[in-house]
């Protein structure tokens, strides 16, 4: 005889792929029959026409069959009513992430300029700090020159919008936001300057992020209109500098950083990327692109030089291929990336002004 507490505990592991709660906690099942060995259960989707009711039946189906000595499985699915999931919102995603209580450490990832490694540096940082247990969102700020989507696997996907709320697109485990699962085609946007800033306030608070430790932002490079508007909205937010070891590029990516003094934004530490090639076949270090501009640009930040991550090969492919080296690497990088995480969890640990050497 199985039991209906044994048939709750089965139907809490199972999570909604794109709230990332346990469809007990989300009041999804509606009904539970058992008869001696046979279960029945019924669930209510978030709406009828739910994209991910194959994946949500097959994993409480799964999950039940797993209990001990239990006989026939069956699973009907239904569909909250739009008052039960404004309830559901309301009661388990009310808080947004810029509420000044937010207990989410909100990181930008910026740069001087484009092509340095922003956006491999946000999704990589985001799926390493994923891998070691922590909730992890990632926001793609990159307006005009998103490319988000591509390096984590979401290309063309289209995020379920609800009762004017947005859910994040769930990737390795992450929650993921772009423009670029917006537009047609992968079109180019043309919005001009006071759009953006709508456009990223609608994606802080429409979208139902719920709680997360991190959130990474991918800056646009520069130190234009959104890098403002982040600091404006999210006056807590931390930035981390991304540069190449050529100290020109240091130099530019300084100019990005003095901005973070007239925002008051803490800057966390400086992130140099396409520090040196390492072969692949001998292990055989070349700086391509010079050596000490990670250095050279912590010390005049006064912050500390994070992580110099090596140019690879594995680094590229895996990212045009949408899965992050962070997750899938076996090399240098994934360790690489392992490590920044750690240090970047220790650092926002830290009281502000504490960052420093
Ligand atoms: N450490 C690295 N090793 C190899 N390729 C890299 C590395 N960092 C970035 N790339 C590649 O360089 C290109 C530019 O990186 P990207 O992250 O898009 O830069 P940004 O966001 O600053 O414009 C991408 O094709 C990316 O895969
Ligand atoms: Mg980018």
């Amino acid at each position: 005889m199985i039991d209906r507490q044994q048939v709750m505990d089965a139907l809490a592991e199972v999570h909604d792929p794109e709230l990332h709660k346990s469809i007990v906690e989300l009041n999804m099942v509606r009904d539970v029959q058992i008869d001696g060995r046979n279960v029945k259960v019924t669930v209510a989707l978030k709406t009828a026409g739910c994209p991910l009711k194959d994946t949500i039946r097959r994993s409480v189906e799964e999950r039940l069959a797993r209990i001990p000595g239990v006989g026939r499985v069956e699973v009907e699915l239904g569909a909250m009513t739009p008052e039960e999931r404004a309830a559901m919102f309301a009661a388990k995603f009310s808080s947004p992430i810029t509420a000044p209580d937010s207990k989410t450490q909100v990181i930008g990832v910026a740069s001087g300029k484009g092509g340095v490694g922003k956006s491999t540096v946000t999704v990589n940082l985001a799926a390493a700090l994923r891998k070691q247990g922590y909730a992890v969102g990632v926001l793609d700020c990159d307006i005009y020159g998103f490319s988000v989507p591509r390096m984590v696997g979401i290309e063309g996907v289209k995020p379920t919008v609800l009762d004017g709320k947005i859910l994040p697109i769930p990737a390795h485990g992450m929650k993921v936001m772009s423009i670029g699962n917006f537009v047609p085609d992968n079109s180019p946007v043309i919005w001009r300057g006071p759009m953006l800033g709508k456009i990223l306030r609608q994606f802080l608070t429409d979208v139902v992020w719920g709680e997360l430790d991190f959130l990474l932002l991918d800056l646009p490079p520069g130190t234009g209109d959104m890098a403002l508007d982040v600091a404006q909205l999210l006056p807590n937010s931390t930035l981390l500098i991304v540069t190449t070891p050529q100290v020109v590029a240091a130099g530019v990516a300084s100019r990005a950083a003095q901005m973070s003094f007239k925002t008051n934004q803490r800057i966390l530490g400086v992130v140099e990327n396409m520090s040196a090639f390492v072969c692949p076949c001998c292990g055989e270090k070349t700086p391509i692109f010079g050596e000490g501009g990670g250095q050279k640009l912590a010390e005049e930040l006064n912050v500390p030089l994070l992580a110099q991550l090596p140019l690879t090969m594995e680094a590229r492919t895996l990212g045009d291929e949408g899965t992050p080296v962070a997750i899938a690497g076996e090399g240098v990088m994934a360790e690489a990336f392992a490590e920044l995480a750690e240090r970047v969890a220790a650092a926002v640990q830290q009281p502000a002004g504490q960052g420093g050497k």
